[in-house]
């Protein structure tokens, strides 16, 4: 039986540079060179993590940013902020790095099906929200009305941005930040003020979030208000890890643990737990 502790090693197949903070990386297996869609390989959820590490760094975990659908390779968004990212930002095309998981619950798809979704995330939340959107493309014709809510700092902090053409032709894509520049043409102000471009049906609505802990507090005044009820809104939560199984305590939220309960909890199971 497999180790679901043992890291894995991997390669880089593709070092990007999203913004001045975030890289992208693309991973294949060392040793079969793909990730198979089979339960040695690397098949996930989306909203599901990986705890990604360097030998004599650490690990620290990312949420799994490709198509859940894609088994020959996985992506993750790392945004440099301290020890393992930052090493993991030295690495380039053909390096090595390790991955334990996937960890977690992720979103919960098969309640999702059929339904409108509005996703809404903010700065670097966006990694999971990526590869929910992959799946919901790849199975379009399972979901109502499909909005993305993005906002960020600045214009140039926008991550996936190779994306979003794609994603437009299907499902609605609005994009706010906080500080325009000139040549800015969409909006202004915080991500929570976008809902009042979307028409949903709220009885059959699901919003699925990841951003920062005031972005998320500050949507509920908005999402309930539209009559979305709180067992459908799922919210990403993201604390400090080092087991990823549940043995540490490293990773609580009230009385869960983020990566075993989580980290897609029900928003009234997590609400005022934000930091
Ligand atoms: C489920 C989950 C999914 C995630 N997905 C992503 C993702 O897709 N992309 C992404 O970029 N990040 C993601 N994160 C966040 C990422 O795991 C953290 O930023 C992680 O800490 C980076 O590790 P590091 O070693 O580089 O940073 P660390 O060295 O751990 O530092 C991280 C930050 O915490 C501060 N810090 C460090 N130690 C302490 C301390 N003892 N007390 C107070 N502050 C401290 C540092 O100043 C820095 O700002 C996710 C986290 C979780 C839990
Ligand atoms: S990371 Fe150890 S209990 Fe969650």
């Amino acid at each position: 039986m497999e180790n679901s502790l043992r890291p894995k090693k991997v390669i880089i197949i593709k070092a990007k540079k999203m913004s001045s903070h975030e890289k992208l990386f693309r991973l294949v297996l060392e040793d079969k060179r793909k990730f198979p869609s089979n339960k040695e390989g690397l098949v996930f959820n989306p909203g599901q993590f990986v705890l990604a590490g360097l030998w004599g760094y650490g690990e620290a975990p990312f949420g799994l940013a490709s198509s859940p659908l894609n088994k020959s390779y996985v992506e993750i968004g790392v945004r440099k902020v301290g020890n393992v990212s930052s090493a993991l930002h030295r690495l380039q095309e053909g390096d090595e790095m390790t991955l334990r998981g996937p960890y977690g619950n992720g979103y919960p798809l098969d309640f999702f099906q059929g339904k409108d979704i509005v996703m809404v995330t903010g700065g670097c939340g966006i990694p999971p929200i990526a590869a929910l959107i992959e799946y919901i493309l790849a199975k379009r014709e399972s979901f109502g009305r499909v909005y993305l809510l993005y906002g960020v700092q600045t214009p140039k902090d926008f991550l996936f941005k190779d994306r979003y053409q794609h994603w437009e032709k299907q499902i609605r894509v609005i994009l706010t930040v906080d500080e325009p520049t000139p040549d800015w043409k969409g909006h202004v102000g915080l991500v929570s003020e976008l809902t009042k471009e979307i028409e949903i049906n709220p009885r059959n609505t699901v919003a699925g979030m990841c951003g920062p802990g005031p972005m998320t507090s500050a949507l509920q005044n908005i999402l309930r208000p539209l009559g979305i009820a709180d067992r459908r809104i799922f919210v990403s939560e993201e604390r400090k890890m080092s087991c990823g199984i549940g043995k540490c305590q490293h990773c609580t939220t009230g009385d869960k643990y983020v990566c075993t309960d989580g980290p897609v909890f029900y928003y009234d199971q997590v609400q005022g737990n934000w930091d």
